[in-house]
């Protein structure tokens, strides 16, 4: 593979999966892996990520010198650049002026074919607060830009390379470009990470390892679980059962979709009508991390027991991604629970059940492909996220069938309104919320005293910050109009205008 070493960056991820788009298989470790760790791993090439530390700080992330001594290409992006410079015998320094944002990159007379792929002025996306005033011994300088002298530097006979840019965002116009020259020309790399070729060796693994024993996943409708089901489907057959739990949370005509798919699908599937329980046990409850527990415990319960029906299956699939387990040293910071996600719609760490995660090595688009090879339909694949606790944390306040059916209603007058528009197409989420107020109306000549909705649009990339995703004044005008008149109990429409941080997406 190609190893990428992190030093914290928040686009370690990034290159990672640019790499793999280029069709070569890439993995992230932290940087303090050590030299045999990575040895064992045989590299083809060694990228080192950027970081927001200063090479001259104390406690700075540092790198074994023998690394560069292995003969294996290295690239060094941003402080990945500057640590290789100053292990190597270079000198970092604070710069005069800090470098944040695109600027034209002018490539020196160099040697490596590398540098031909940037245009005198080519634009590249600079961050940086440090630079390199003294290149190590047996370097040069491959290009500059107007503040930085040394922007890339190259010792092509050691197979070192450094960028101060970085190559692995769209905003670096031929950073891709760059990256695939690198590990072609300079590493040798022939691309031969294909997905069908994955689809391929995980049914084979699961199949050695299940054997002929049974397994069993819990599947939420979302795309990892259902992708894991597929696969697990397609690698044991009649000794796999997916179970998909009916919370009575779930939005408009959702249970029932979600079921229709998966059956089209002929995946064996156990339906477990569990409303009445879910909701007996949130009766009266209004603080959201009391919700969310509640639903995770019920869950939980509900989930073994169907499991002891299917007579305990000695294995258990779930759709674990490669960012849940990639030790990452941008999340070592311990940032304090504003919610509590991942405790909800997941199963407890110690399970009488051996795991089965066919997804581990994969990034979410990469799944979303998978899926459709798999033959899930388009709005399956592209189905935006939907909070495990469901309709409970939109329904502010307590949780009773009545406030489950407004919220509901609305929610299915803002899809109906925005699904397949340009306008939904670029957000992110879009739903409605039932606020725990009521206020004054006048529905033809009489005093109403209602209930008001929150109608939530946002953009995001990630869902860890998000902005305000603006609708057509005529479009929301029309949602609002709808959501009156039609579901009964409300009075009122108000639009969401917070971007998050300060708030968040979900109102619980
Ligand atoms: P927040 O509200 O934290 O949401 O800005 C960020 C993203 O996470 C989703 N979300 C959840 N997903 N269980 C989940 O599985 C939860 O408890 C939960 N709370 C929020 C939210 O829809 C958004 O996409």
């Amino acid at each position: 593979p190609v190893v990428i070493l992190d030093f914290g960056s928040q686009l370690t991820q990034n290159i990672a999966r640019r790499v793999r788009e280029l069709g070569i298989y890439s993995e992230i470790h932290p940087f303090s892996t050590s030299i045999d760790q990575v040895k064992e791993k045989a590299p083809l090439a060694i990228i080192l990520s950027g970081g927001p530390s200063s090479v001259f700080e104390q406690d700075a992330p540092s790198i074994n010198p023998d690394l560069f001594k292995l003969g294996i290409p290295v690239l060094g992006i941003c402080y990945g650049m500057q640590i290789m410079a100053k292990t190597l015998g270079g000198k970092v320094v604070p710069a005069d002026i800090r470098e944040y944002g695109v600027t034209g990159f002018y490539r020196e007379k160099t040697i490596s074919p590398l540098w031909t792929v940037f245009p005198d002025g080519d634009p590249v996306l600079m961050s940086h607060g440090d630079s390199i005033i003294d290149l190590p011994p047996g370097f040069s300088g491959a290009g500059h830009t107007k503040t930085t002298p040394y922007a890339a530097m190259e010792n092509p006979k050691a197979k070192l390379f450094g960028v101060q840019f970085h190559p692995e965002v769209t905003q670096t116009r031929s950073g891709i470009k760059f990256i695939q020259t690198f590990l072609k020309d300079i590493a040798g790399i022939e691309p031969n990470w294909s997905l069908t070729g994955y689809i391929d060796r995980k049914v084979e693994e699961i199949r050695n390892s299940v054997k002929k024993d049974s397994l069993i996943c819990a599947l939420s409708g979302g795309i990892d679980s259902t992708v894991t089901a597929l696969l697990c489907h397609r690698a044991v057959g009649k000794q796999f059962t997916a179970v998909y739990v009916d919370n009575g949370l779930m939005r408009a005509g959702e249970t029932q979709s979600i079921v229709r798919d998966l059956q089209s699908l002929k995946l064996p599937l156990v339906v477990s009508h569990s409303s009445e329980l879910f909701l007996k046990r949130l009766a009266g409850v209004k603080d959201p991390e009391r919700k969310r527990k509640i639903i995770g415990r019920t869950f939980i319960h509900v989930f073994q027991k169907e499991a002891k029906q299917l007579g305990m299956p000695k294995y258990l699939a779930q759709g674990t991604l490669y960012p849940d387990v990639i030790e990452s040293v941008s999340s070592k910071g311990s940032s304090s629970v504003i919610k509590s996600h991942h405790n909800v719609g997941g199963l407890p760490k110690r399970m009488p059940f051996s795991l089965v995660e066919p997804l581990r090595e994969l990034f979410k688009d990469e799944v979303r492909i998978i899926g459709k090879e798999l033959g899930l339909p388009d709005h399956f694949v592209h189905r935006q996220p939907f909070p495990g606790p469901g309709l409970a944390i939109r329904i502010l306040g307590s949780i009773t069938t009545d406030r489950i059916r407004m919220v509901r209603e609305a929610d299915r007058i803002v899809r109906e309104e925005l699904d397949g528009t340009d306008t939904g197409q670029s957000l992110w989420q879009y739903f409605a919320v039932l606020l725990p107020v009521h206020s004054v109306g006048v529905m033809g000549d009489q005093r109403t005293y209602e209930n008001a909705i929150a109608v939530r649009t946002v953009t995001s990339v990630d869902g860890m910050t998000a902005d305000i995703g603006e609708i057509p004044h005529n479009v929301l005008i029309r949602i609002s109009h709808r959501i009156i008149s039609e579901v009964r109990g409300i009075n009122r429409v108000v639009h969401d205008i917070s971007p998050k941080p300060p708030s968040t997406i979900e109102w619980e």
